[in-house]
């Protein structure tokens, strides 16, 4: 099995810091990091349940993907981050397998991550993030 562990849930949201606000008063979650990554046009809160993750994503502006998902779907499930060994090793599997890859070479990902996106298209309608830890 290539994939290890989920390594989080991203939901798409307007207002980070309400979002945050949202599951702190309801779930009682707590943030454990924050980041903007500005190359994918995000700003993320990851909020941790057990060793897995809640990602709420907000956009940094209006070119992001993330703001295009918003108008397009409105606030929701955004993508599911799949943890694997070697982010490389899946990607040549993938391949081989004939998957759709958004990232056909491994990428940074936010905390130092090593990542790369499947298309949703040919993968049952869910983006789908490869996560490598590092
Ligand atoms: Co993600």
């Amino acid at each position: 099995m290539l994939l290890t562990e989920i390594d989080h849930v991203a939901i798409a949201v307007h207002d980070l810091d309400a979002a945050v606000d949202y599951y702190e008063s309801t779930f009682g979650a707590s943030v454990t990091h924050r980041e903007v990554v500005e190359s994918d046009g995000v700003q993320e809160a990851l909020l941790a349940v057990a060793d897995s993750y809640i990602q709420l994503i907000a956009p940094t502006s209006d070119e992001s993907p993330v703001a295009k998902f918003l108008e397009r779907r409105g606030e929701g499930l955004h993508h599911v981050g799949y943890r694997v060994d070697s982010c490389e090793q899946a990607l040549t599997q993938l391949k081989d397998a004939g998957a759709r890859l958004i990232d056909t070479e491994p990428r940074p990902g936010s905390r130092g991550t090593t990542i790369a996106f499947v298309h949703p298209k040919g993968a049952l309608g869910t983006l789908i993030e490869l996560v490598q830890e590092n």
